[in-house]
């Protein structure tokens, strides 16, 4: 076979394989995969950018964060703290009040909390709305429940509709806390809307999430929808991580 045929047929035997590598990629990629940032460390505990849901609880599950703060009654993690003040403060001065209900939690009081609620409401539903000791982010103190100066629909969907709801809606993103379960994410997140559970995460994570309209899961391209080519696990367990 004459030279250059040679050469041709390597040319094109290198192309259709560099093709079905980069196939291959694509098929592995998860969702959104690639909106976070490289760099963030979504699996320490002392991370802020940390994600805990039902499928990866906290390795240590008697963790407690190193250096908490008191705002307003609760505690959180330093800087969630400093940026809690922050916002509240801003909120308040536009004619806003907005009272932290709840912050770091250790596993111990989280157990508690979740049996009470499954005493009252049945464990399917107290699945949806309050996490097992050890799956919680308010465990991380990087979390916070809000609620409204007069308690107008605390802990329910209708805070959305207070003037507090609406105004962390708006503007949480910008001190670095989204709001971490939102409407119809059910199946992301494993969670009912929670329009007054806040998660810190710091601004810049913050307002693409925000700005994207998406959930923690996703931005860290921990999520892929049912039926995914390669499909692996939805969220990796933290235990599985090295
Ligand atoms: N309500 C949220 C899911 C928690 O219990 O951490
Ligand atoms: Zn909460």
């Amino acid at each position: 076979m004459p030279r250059q045929h040679i050469t041709a047929h390597i040319a094109i035997l290198g192309c259709v394989c560099l093709g079905l590598q980069a196939y291959l990629f694509h098929l592995d990629q998860p969702v959104n995969a690639g909106t976070a940032p490289a760099g963030q460390d979504f699996d320490s505990p002392g991370s802020v950018s940390v994600v805990v849901n039902k499928e990866r609880p906290l390795r240590d599950p008697a963790y407690v964060p190193g250096e908490l703060a008191d705002v307003g009654g609760v505690a959180l993690r330093r800087e969630a703290a400093d940026a809690f003040a922050r916002m509240t403060a801003d909120a308040a001065g536009t004619g806003v009040v907005i009272t932290p209900v709840s912050g770091f939690r250790t596993a111990d009081a989280q157990g508690v909390l979740h049996a009470d609620y499954a005493g009252r409401y049945g464990s399917e539903l107290a699945e949806s709305i309050s996490a097992l000791p050890g799956h919680s982010e308010h465990q991380t103190g990087l979390a916070v429940d809000i609620g409204a100066a007069d308690r107008a629909c605390s802990l329910q969907a209708c805070f959305e509709g207070t003037g507090a709801g609406a105004w962390a809606a708006a503007n949480a993103h910008r001190y670095g806390f989204i709001i971490r379960y939102p409407a119809g994410a059910e199946a992301i997140t494993g969670y009912a809307y929670e329009p007054w559970h806040l998660r810190y995460l710091g601004p810049a994570a913050a307002a693409e999430i925000h700005d994207a309209g998406i959930t923690l899961e996703e931005y860290a391209g921990l999520y892929r929808p049912p039926g995914s080519p390669t499909a692996p696990p939805l969220h990796p367990p933290l235990d599985a991580l090295p």
